[in-house]
């Protein structure tokens, strides 16, 4: 059975400003994420995550240029009128942010808070929105009494469990969450990615969860995809990605996060040498050239493309040592 696609990114790129400033963050993301699925970002400091997830509701900077198409159940969020935006922001897809726990209102009680937006954009009553504070307050693990808590009476895993009650309000089809977990310790980490997880697939949710850690997004989602310096460089299968990467950078990426259960036995993490490039004075041919082991002379003369590395799971990597595997023939 054919998989719904959900999100559907297209030629992405976005330019943070003009002229000789200008930094090309995002160069030429495809993406697509059936319905229920859950795709993992991952990717160095700097290499665009947060942009491409600001992108995907039209949330960046206006001095950022957006081109492409950004299809949400296929309709563009790029042209998009502002109303309809605003719908699709809440309805359609939200968002959990890296340290959105700070964005909570102080002087607001958490059960007025994850309320808001179902009396807003729900249109629901007083009581209708209390009583599923109650119950998605339950649904992320807090007792249904902390509604009438104030964010400084919750511990930060607590606040985070409320964003992503919020989050989930107005039952979204698609939940980007951009580093939801960095300012946790790693025991919390753990159980909120597990809950996120656990979460969108009860709620046939589409989730696409945005790490630099490649060994927790292998665990929680369903394909991954590795991003350097504004594009994607490898996607494919989740435990392909991270047990047996087909780009030197994909390696490097989860040799440099092993799973903790490997660190108590073998795999040590191993550092990636050198830093990622300028955005906005990028090497000729591979940008991952200049660190890589195993870069050749052809690497230097033009920018590889996605191909793919195995044709039954879509395993893609953009590296000239990946042998394209040639289209089927449409009579074979
Ligand atoms: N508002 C902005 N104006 C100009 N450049 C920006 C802006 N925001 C980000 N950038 C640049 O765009 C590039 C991508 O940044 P982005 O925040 O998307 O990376 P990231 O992968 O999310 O990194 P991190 O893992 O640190 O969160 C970086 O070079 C960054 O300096
Ligand atoms: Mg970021």
């Amino acid at each position: 059975m054919s998989e719904v696609t959900l999100l559907d990114v297209r030629d992405l790129h976005v330019v943070y400003g003009t002229g000789e400033a200008a930094v090309p963050a995002v160069r030429g993301i495809d993406l697509r994420l059936p319905a229920g699925r859950k795709l993992g970002l991952a990717g160095e400091s700097g290499c665009g995550k947060s942009t491409l997830a600001l992108a995907l509701l039209r949330l960046l900077p206006r001095t950022a240029r957006i081109s492409g198409q950004i299809l949400l159940d296929g309709e563009d969020v790029l042209t998009m009128r502002w109303g309809r935006l605003r719908a699709v922001r809440w309805a359609g897809a939200s968002v959990v942010f890296q340290g959105a726990m700070h964005s909570l209102n102080a002087v607001q009680r958490i059960g007025d808070q994850i309320a808001e937006p179902l009396l807003v954009h729900r249109r629901a009553t007083a009581a209708g929105a209390r009583a599923r504070a109650a119950e998605l307050l339950e649904q992320v693990g807090l007792p249904a009494s902390r509604a009438a808590a104030f964010p400084h009476e919750l511990s930060g895993g607590q606040r985070q469990r409320v964003m992503i009650a919020m989050a989930l309000a107005c039952d979204p089809r698609l939940i980007i969450a951009d580093e939801p977990t960095t300012a946790l310790d790693v025991m919390i980490q753990a159980q909120i990615l597990r809950l996120i997880g656990q979460l969108v697939s009860d709620q046939d949710i589409g989730l696409l969860m945005i790490s630099h850690d490649l060994a927790v997004l292998a665990d929680t989602c369903d394909r991954l995809a590795v991003m350097y310096a504004g594009r994607v460089v490898e996607e494919g299968p989740a435990g392909q990605v991270y047990g047996a990467a087909r780009h030197p950078y994909g390696r490097a990426l989860s040799a440099a996060f092993p799973r903790i259960g490997d660190m108590r036995s073998r795999r040590a993490p191993r550092g990636l040498p050198g830093d990622p490039p300028d955005p906005s004075a990028l090497p000729a041919g591979c940008a991952f050239r200049p660190r890589c082991p195993d870069a050749v002379e052809a690497c230097a003369s033009a920018e590889p493309v996605l191909a793919e590395a195995e044709a039954l799971t879509g395993h893609r990597a953009a590296c000239v040592h990946v042998v394209p595997v040639p289209c089927p023939s449409p009579r074979a």
